[in-house]
């Protein structure tokens, strides 16, 4: 079993990414990372060439998170909220899933993608649900792009102001529950 991450925080040990690794701790098969505050992955420009190619034009990052993609079995976004959405540079490297839209708006293919189910993880420092209600609507339109159909509930861990994700422990059994939806 393969897994694609896309990680959407700056802080590389913080409450989304203590959250992610407990997944990845409970999750079979292998993964890979995309670390999207990290990693060289631009934002798509609109150029438009995936309206004629099968490959997206800026050659960076990206071009072996598309490989993996074609060959996982499951897309977990994990991310805080920013602005009650997901972070900026998360939803950058997923503009780059435009590719994906054009080969079945514009060319009339099918792309080729095996992912099958979908998961999330959400972090917050309120304890207001409004914004992750929100940016769990937002990531629905990313999985339709990489044609996941199976999403399970988010994974959302709110209140981070108050109580870290290390310190929730609902969140925690929350994140068991969806390693193993996963992994079935
Ligand atoms: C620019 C910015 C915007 C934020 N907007 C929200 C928000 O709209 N709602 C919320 O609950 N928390 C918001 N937060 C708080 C983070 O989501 C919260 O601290 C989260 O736990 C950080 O996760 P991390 O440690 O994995 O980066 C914001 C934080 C920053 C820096």
């Amino acid at each position: 079993m393969k897994t694609l991450v896309l990680f959407g925080s700056p802080r590389r040990a913080g409450d989304t990414a203590f959250l992610l690794d407990m997944l990845l701790e409970n999750l079979d098969g292998e993964y890979m990372i995309v670390d999207c505050y990290h990693e060289n992955i631009s934002p798509c420009v609109d150029c438009r060439a995936c309206r004629k190619s099968d490959r997206c034009a800026i050659n960076d990052g990206m071009q072996k998170v598309y490989e993996y993609a074609e060959r996982s079995d499951n897309l977990v976004i994990a991310t805080p909220l920013y602005f009650s959405q997901p972070t900026g540079r998360l939803l950058d490297v997923c503009s780059r899933a435009q590719l994906y839209f054009s080969q079945r708006r514009f060319r009339g293919i099918t792309p080729n993608l095996s992912i099958r189910k979908g998961g999330v993880i959400l972090t917050g420092g309120s304890g207001d649900t409004t914004g992750a209600l929100k940016a769990f609507e937002t990531l629905k339109d990313v999985f339709l792009m990489f044609g996941v159909k199976d999403i399970a509930l988010p994974v959302c861990c709110l209140g981070t102001d108050k109580t870290p994700a290390a310190e929730n422990i609902s969140a925690k059994s929350e994140i068991k529950r969806l390693a193993e939806f996963l992994n079935a």
